[in-house]
């Protein structure tokens, strides 16, 4: 029997990327599986593909949310928990960025990322996390990034959204410690998935050595969660760096990070970047 046979799992952002490979590990380990995000289509097939690899001893629900809408992370919460579904790990994972000096950004697509990898993941934490205390037992993995570790210039309110994730994961998992409550914090480093396109970002191919997949970034991410590891930097190197920013003075710091986003961005209005 695998280790989480018999628990449920609610993962959001299953339909790619990080999330997707998180369903899929989870599956392996014999979770059942609660995948939320907005398309459709492909929480759907990857619903099938589970349960044909598995012969149907993993549930899998499918729920098509987008969580970036005020009051979502409730209803997901009243269709899961609220109509008796146990969630026993939660998997803050849905996030999006978008590459690009911050007075460029349209303010609904800055409000929108934060409501969906602030608030909701917040608010999210806060709902299953009650019913976990109550319980005494239950896991929540929130999803942030290396670029939590540093002031980031060009990816302004993204990195400043996951180190709010990162102290707010590191916080809640200290409130929690004399229960059987787990919570930690995942900060992955550039990692293959659809990410990148959609936040406007070109990754020169120089990263490709530095780029993991998103399976085994997930993997790192549900063994230190299932380890009850506060917080887990994905990668060997990721973790040198993360390690060694801490000796460099944070007007360097936010130097290096501006100068390495302002060279991702794919399309920037007038000559270039200026920073
Ligand atoms: N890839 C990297 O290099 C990297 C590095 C550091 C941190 N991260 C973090 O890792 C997490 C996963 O990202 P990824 O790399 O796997 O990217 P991805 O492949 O683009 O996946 C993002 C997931 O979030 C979902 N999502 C986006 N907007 C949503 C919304 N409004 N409501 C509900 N779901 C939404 C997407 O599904 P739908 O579009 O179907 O809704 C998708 O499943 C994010 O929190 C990201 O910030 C990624």
């Amino acid at each position: 029997m695998n280790m989480l046979t018999g628990k449920t799992a609610l993962v959001t952002g299953a339909s790619s990327g990080i999330g997707e490979a998180m369903a899929r590990e989870l599956a392996a380990r014999g979770a059942n599986l609660v995948l939320a995000a907005r398309r459709r289509d492909r929480l759907e097939a990857l619903a099938r593909e589970i349960d044909t690899e598995y012969q149907s001893r993993v549930a899998v629900h499918v729920v098509v949310i987008d969580l970036a809408a005020p009051g979502a992370a409730r209803r997901l919460f009243d269709e899961t928990e609220g109509v008796g579904q146990r969630i026993d790990i939660l998997i803050n994972n849905a996030g999006t960025g978008y590459n690009d000096l911050f007075l460029n950004i349209p303010w609904e697509r800055t409000a929108q990322q934060m409501q969906l990898n602030m608030v909701a993941l917040t608010e999210l934490s806060y709902l299953f996390g009650q019913c976990m205390r109550r319980r005494n037992e239950g896991y929540i993995l929130n999803v942030s990034s290396i670029g939590a570790y540093a002031p980031c210039p060009y990816f302004a309110t993204y990195a400043a959204g996951k180190a709010y994730v990162r102290n707010f994961s590191e916080a809640l998992s200290a409130e929690l410690a004399d229960t059987g409550v787990r919570v930690c914090c995942l900060c992955p480093g550039v990692t293959e998935t659809e990410f990148h396109l959609n936040a406007n970002q070109e990754l020169p191919p120089a990263v490709k050595w530095v780029t993991m997949s998103a399976r085994r970034c997930a993997r790192i991410g549900l063994d230190a969660l299932l380890s009850g590891r506060r917080n887990v930097i994905s990668g060997y190197l990721n973790s040198l760096a993360m390690f060694l920013l801490r000796f460099v003075p944070t007007r360097l710091s936010t130097a290096l990070y501006g100068f390495v986003m302002g060279r991702l961005v794919r399309r920037l209005p007038g000559p270039g970047p200026t920073l």
